[in-house]
């Protein structure tokens, strides 16, 4: 135990004593390990992607063991031999290996063969040998035991992409890490070392393409003047062994080609098409193919000429096929002018509307790429049914990695679980066991990694990338074995820290939906902006068909095959019949399900609306102790990673209540039953701005109002340039946490000043760079001020730009 204590310690010391921590590295985070390993590493071939293999296990070995390391060609001591099959076999003939391995896959071997230890890494294809290569070190970083490895893995899947949704221009489609790794100004990047680190950390965990370009694709993406910079991405791809895919605008036929058509019918189109393709492979032999978002959201597609959209991706699919290449078409098409007047309209039944009908008619190397969920990466949201109807027709399964609709990157809201649960949902296809990992034939991740040096803008969230990775190779992993593997990786392997971030990390996706809405009801956010604060009636009354059709009475969409949309009669018999049943259908998915009304009791024992005040006041509490938590790592990792993350939780603890508040107060007013606990409504301590002495600033309307105490808040606007507000204090003398509720907007650094007695207590600037520039829900942020003495009598004043409301606690909160 002591030992083990001691060993510990010292891979700590020398982990993090002496380099700053940015996270770049992210799980890659090589350091000395007090163990002895090989410095010896053969390569038996010359492929770019062994070549890269070589290197990688050179550099982890030359920085877990502080030695030189060799990359020979020939065995000798002890080393790790990287070869196939094939080359190992006529190195090492007395070695026995698989002979079953599928193209990336990979074995691992520990063999003495009467000489020194060997670390045999063997693969089919030189691509498997990267992905073994990375699964050896992955097993150092853990301490795992390697004198008796012995393992072979085939990845689940061949199609394991990413998909990136950059702008030429730099910026990104809900990206919240950074602009573009790839563009800027509408050209790519001078300098692709980023997009070179990116491929390595896709190669680590198996990943084996990468769409560079966002789904609402610029049509410029396609040009001859642009190709040749796109097969600059391409070459830095290449030794990595990750293949460039490009989405494509359906009318470039026309809007680059100068044809006045772009019906896949034509065979001007299709001769486009097929030049095209040919001008892209001249540049990338190894093009991995196109990606189509078409008719959906206002992009064009086939029915401008009445062609389906299997005509469209088969258009495309012949064009790239010669060269090996596939088409990935997007499932993700719906109408968002829907009239929300007619209860039979469901945007949720659209994509099985779409493209169940056309099943079997898509040509061998075309996907039909499906998002996980019928609607849109909610927080929530049943398995899409589509995924079941297309029984002749390739799909892949679209997974958000990039939080847009679970908190941005600034809430921790780690995705596994989630996916899991997506993963082994038994569909019943035709009665059978037919989960969804058995169903598709590829994973794609919307990843959105940008410039900042973390990737994704916070250290915690690169779990949700390692972890859809790990499940694209390996669906039947848990999310908790890939949260402690990435972590021991990315903090080490103090088992403290271990089980610490892994138990954060695993409440997360719970807890951000507890206060983000209940019971099927999706993320409550404003639908209409940024997808991030709560914005409830956002999603009614407007063409996108997000409607939670609540009223006075109740809530929720009837998607009954009885009485509602028919959405249920999707499924295959066996789930539509649970859906169907009140008495079976899970109650976290009750209100997608079906309309009710509040008082409606749950299997729970609650009725609907108890159950929000309950799961909201409850999660948000959770949440107030997630920073508490990581408090508890404090000197165990480094300093920065620390801080930075303590930062996050902290800020995730104040919107969490923000959350809360707005969900609960607006339920209230819309059913006008109280909450039975009291809580909902009432908030002891609470000092509304717009009820304080006010020098300056003038009173606003928030909108919508729940995103605001009381609906209002008090802004400072031009040409004041400082405003006050103040007032006495007048409850029980003591040590107070002093709460201000304030708008985090732009300029960044605006600040705010907190006094007593006209001494300055505390005074802090704008969290930004934010985004926010309104009065609302995204930028109300929370600001404690810790264990204060006050006496009644005493005069608290505020200055800053815009504050929602001061509350009063005895000194408990974050501590
Ligand atoms: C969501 C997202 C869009 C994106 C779209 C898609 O609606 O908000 O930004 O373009 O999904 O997946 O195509």
């Amino acid at each position: 135990m002591k030992s083990a204590v001691a060993f510990t310690l010292l891979f700590f010391n020398s982990g993090f004593a002496c380099r700053a921590e940015t996270g770049q590295e992210a799980w890659l985070r090589y350091r000395h390990l007090p163990v002895n390993l090989p410095t010896v590493v053969v390569k038996l071939g010359a492929e770019a992607e062994l070549d890269s293999a070589a290197q990688e296990l050179s550099r982890a070995l030359q920085a877990f063991t502080n030695k030189t390391v060799r990359v020979t060609s020939a065995p000798e001591n002890e080393s790790v031999v990287l070869g196939t099959v094939e080359q190992l076999k006529r190195v090492l003939p007395d070695l026995s290996l698989p002979a079953t391995l599928q193209t990336d896959g990979y074995c691992l071997k520990t063999t003495k063969l009467k000489g020194p230890r060997l670390f045999i890494i063997a693969s089919a294809s030189s691509r498997g040998m990267l992905y073994g290569a990375f699964a050896w070190l992955r097993h150092l970083a853990a301490g795992d035991k390697l004198d008796s490895l012995n393992e072979s893995s085939n990845p689940a899947a061949p199609v394991r992409w990413v998909n990136q949704w950059d702008n030429l221009d730099g910026t990104m489609e809900r990206g919240y890490g950074g602009r573009s790794i790839f563009f800027e100004n509408n050209n790519v990047l001078p300098d692709l070392t980023r997009a070179s680190e990116y491929a390595r950390l896709l190669a680590s965990v198996g990943i084996n393409g990468c769409t560079v370009n966002n789904v609402n694709a610029n049509p410029r993406a396609l040009s001859s003047e642009f190709l040749p910079q796109i097969a600059r991405i391409a070459q830095v791809f290449r030794p990595w062994g990750v293949r460039l895919s490009l989405s494509v605008d359906f009318a470039s036929p026309k809007t680059i080609g100068g044809l006045d058509t772009f019906d896949p019918l034509d065979p001007r189109v299709i001769a486009w098409w097929q030049s095209k393709a040919d001008e892209i492979y001249r540049l990338i032999p190894d093009f991995a193919g196109f990606v189509l978002k078409a008719d959906s959201e206002g992009r064009v597609g086939p029915s401008t000429y009445g062609r389906t959209h299997a005509q469209a991706a088969n258009l495309l699919a012949n064009a790239v096929k010669p060269h090996g290449g596939i088409v990935v078409y997007r499932g993700f098409v719906y109408d968002h002018h829907a009239d929300w007047r007619n209860l039979k309209n469901d945007r949720a039944r659209a994509a099985y509307d779409n493209f169940a009908p056309l099943n079997g008619q898509f040509a061998e190397n075309a996907f039909v790429q499906v998002k996980h969920g019928p609607i849109d990466f909610q927080a929530r949201e049943p398995v899409s049914p589509l995924i079941g109807a297309l029984t002749q027709t390739k799909q892949t399964l679209e997974l958000q990695i990039t939080q847009e609709y679970t908190g941005q990157q600034r809430h921790l809201c780690y995705l596994a679980p989630m996916w899991k649960q997506v993963l082994d949902f038994d569909l019943r296809v035709a009665g059978a066991h037919t989960p969804v990992k058995k169903i598709v034939s590829g994973f794609v991740g919307v990843a959105n990694v940008g410039r900042d040096a973390n990737w994704l803008g916070a250290d915690l969230a690169m779990a949700n990338l390692y972890a859809f990775a790990r499940l694209a190779w390996n669906p039947d992993l848990s999310a908790e074995e890939i949260s402690q593997e990435w972590t021991r990786q990315t903090f080490g392997n103090n088992q403290r820290v271990v089980s610490a971030i892994s138990s954060l990390q695993m409440d997360s996706w719970r807890v951000y939906e507890g206060y983000t809405g209940p019971l099927g009801l999706g993320t409550l956010t404003d639908i209409l902006r940024g997808h991030y604060g709560p914005g409830i009636e956002s999603a009614e009354r407007n063409g996108w068909g997000q409607w939670i059709r609540a009223d006075h009475d109740g809530i929720g969409m009837d998607r009954t095959v009885a009485t509602g949309t028919g959405f249920i009669g999707q499924y295959p018999p066996d789930v539509a019949r649970m859906y169907e049943s009140l008495k079976e259908c899970p109650d976290a998915l009750l209100l997608f399900m079906h309309h009710l009304p509040y008082t409606y009791v749950l299997h729970s024992g609650k009725t609907i609306i108890q159950h929000v005040y309950d799961s909201h006041y409850a999660a948000a509490a959770e949440a107030q102790r997630f920073p508490v938590r990581w408090q508890a790592l404090h000197g165990l990792i480094d300093d920065d990673r620390y801080a930075a993350v303590l930062n996050k939780l902290t800020y995730q603890a104040g919107h969490a209540i923000v959350w809360r508040d707005a969900i609960c107060n607006w339920f209230l007013r819309e059913s006008g039953i109280p909450d039975a606990q009291g809580r909902a409504g009432h908030f002891p301590g609470r000092i509304e701005a717009e009820a304080m002495q006010l020098d300056g600033y003038a009173i606003k309307d928030v909108t919508p109002w729940e995103d605001a105490s009381g609906g209002k808040a008090i802004s400072c606007d031009p040409p004041r340039r400082a405003c006050s507000a103040s007032f006495t204090f007048n409850q029980a003398p003591g040590k107070y946490d002093i709460v201000i509720q304030y708008f985090d907007l732009n300029p960044a650094d605006t600040e705010f000043r907190v006094s007593l007695d006209h001494q300055l207590l505390a005074s802090w600037k704008s969290t930004s760079p934010s985004p926010w520039r309104t009065l609302n829900g995204d930028s109300s942020t929370r600001h404690t001020i810790p264990h204060i003495d006050l006496r009644p009598g005493q005069l608290i004043t505020i200055e800053g730009l815009a504050i929602d409301y001061i509350e009063l606690h005895a000194a408990v909160t974050l501590r």
